[in-house]
């Protein structure tokens, strides 16, 4: 056995659900419930047997650390195509006279579907507001709404963080940042949410019509937006997409429209589950939460190290533009791959003793914001928001507590978050 085969082995020994017996084919089910509360024992049983599995649906499944890097860093592998697959589906609600083309048109135009050199202009013109100096000079307003969503539940004694904290957190920050005015902001926050969950393969052909018609609505109500910005800009990121689109014809209107939605639909639900399931994995290892209350200094380290125990994403796919072999499987172009970055954060030939926590690990070259063209442009600003909403529930919320004795987890087989978060405290 070498060494990375060892390795595994240890982890999975290690682990609650060793299988006896050789390694035999297994079905690898991600819509299976015990799987949802608890993946990490399949993956690495997975990785062990089969590190390129095929799943029961055809699609291959890799969760080896450099598999899953190298696939993200691959040419010859695209992002899946959701805006054509949303337009396949079209002659199945023609009966209702129905259809996706705006969802499919707005999603098209995503920086997630783009390849460049379109990728790169778009990206280009956005990614200077999501720098890392641009996110840092954002702590105090970032603090600011942390602080007021925390008071609103101090003298309670009791606090769904979900709710009351992780989702209204980073909906406040893009809103803040595109400049959305506080009398449309609860319809944005409604339709974002309905958004969220369009990144899901188990979405419904009606919860798809239903995003069809909130993207024409959210569209037009952004396109009024533009119109006043037009007349009257502000200091705000839609201010600065409208100069970029006078400057040489850089963006069209449709672009600008598209990125906002984009923001919103990729910038909440993430940042929820990095919020719901830090705090889960602190709650649950209470000398780690006590040595961050102690040591608030530790706080990028300890985010980098709750992406890495338990990733907000923990699936992506990916479509083979060329027939490549990976571990001695061959995958045929047009065949799709689901790199589970969530596996690749326990390999343990990447990651010492991978199924510990510990917030001052070093050397945590975690994949949780993905690798290559797509890495997340909204990284930065995730990190920060992370680090300021965990540390600030901990200094200000003594003796916080777990509050529920069975948690539930979101039906979706790509982000991995919890429906609620009830904790107690002492209260102020
Ligand atoms: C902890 C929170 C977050 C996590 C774990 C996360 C993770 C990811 C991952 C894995 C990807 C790659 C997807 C793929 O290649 O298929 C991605 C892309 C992206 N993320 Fe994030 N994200 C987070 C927060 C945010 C925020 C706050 C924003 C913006 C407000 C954002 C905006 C984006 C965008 C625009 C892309 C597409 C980038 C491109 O295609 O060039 N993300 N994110």
């Amino acid at each position: 056995m070498d060494k990375i085969a060892n390795l595994n082995q240890k982890v999975i020994n290690s682990g609650k659900t060793q299988k006896s017996g050789a390694a035999r084919a297994f079905k690898f089910n991600p819509f299976d419930s015990e799987f949802r509360a608890d993946p990490y024992p399949t993956y690495h049983r997975i990785r062990f047997e089969e590190p390129v599995h095929r799943n029961f649906l055809g699609s291959w499944v890799l969760t080896r650390y450099a598999d899953v890097q190298a696939v993200l860093r691959d040419p010859r592998f695209r992002s899946d195509n959701l805006p054509q697959r949303l337009k396949n589906k079209n002659p199945y609600l023609k009966d209702q006279h129905k259809d996706l083309n705006a969802l499919a048109g707005f999603s098209s135009k995503w920086l997630l579907y783009l390849e460049p050199p379109d990728h790169t202009r778009l990206r280009s013109l956005v990614g200077k507001a999501f720098s890392p100096s641009v996110v840092e000079r954002m702590r105090p307003q970032i603090q600011e709404v942390v602080d007021e969503l925390i008071g609103k539940v101090q003298q309670r004694g009791s606090m769904d963080i979900i709710s009351e904290l992780a989702r209204p957190l980073p909906m406040r920050v893009i809103s803040k940042m595109l400049g959305i005015p506080q009398e449309i902001q609860s319809q944005v926050y409604q339709w974002a949410n309905d958004l969220s969950t369009i990144f899901d393969p188990l979405n419904s052909l009606e919860s798809f019509a239903h995003m069809n018609q909130v993207i024409l609505k959210f569209s037009e109500s952004l396109s009024e937006l533009i119109a006043q910005r037009e007349k009257k800009p502000q200091q705000d990121l839609i201010s600065s997409l409208i100069a970029a689109r006078n400057e040489a014809d850089k963006l069209s209107n449709n672009e600008i429209l598209s990125l906002c939605m984009l923001l919103f639909a990729t910038g909440e639900e993430t940042t929820v589950n990095l919020i719901g399931n830090g705090m889960l994995a602190l709650l649950r290892h209470p000398d780690q939460m006590e040595k961050l209350k102690r040591e608030p200094t530790i706080i990028q380290s300890a985010v980098e190290e709750l992406l890495r125990y338990d990733s907000p994403i923990q699936g992506i796919s990916r479509i083979a533009i060329e027939n490549v072999e990976i571990g001695g499987k061959k995958i045929t172009a047009g065949e799709q791959v689901i790199v589970y970055l969530g596996a690749a954060n326990r390999d343990p030939a990447e990651f010492s003793e991978p199924d510990q926590l510990e917030l001052t690990r070093s050397d945590n070259r975690h994949l949780a914001f993905a690798d290559g063209l797509h890495y997340c442009l909204g990284a930065a600003l995730a990190r920060v928001e992370g680090q300021i909403a965990i540390n600030s529930l901990l200094q200000r919320l003594p003796d916080l507590k777990l509050h529920i004795d069975t948690l539930e987890w979101r039906k979706n087989i790509s982000l991995r978050g919890l429906l609620a978060l009830p904790v107690t405290f002492t209260p102020d």
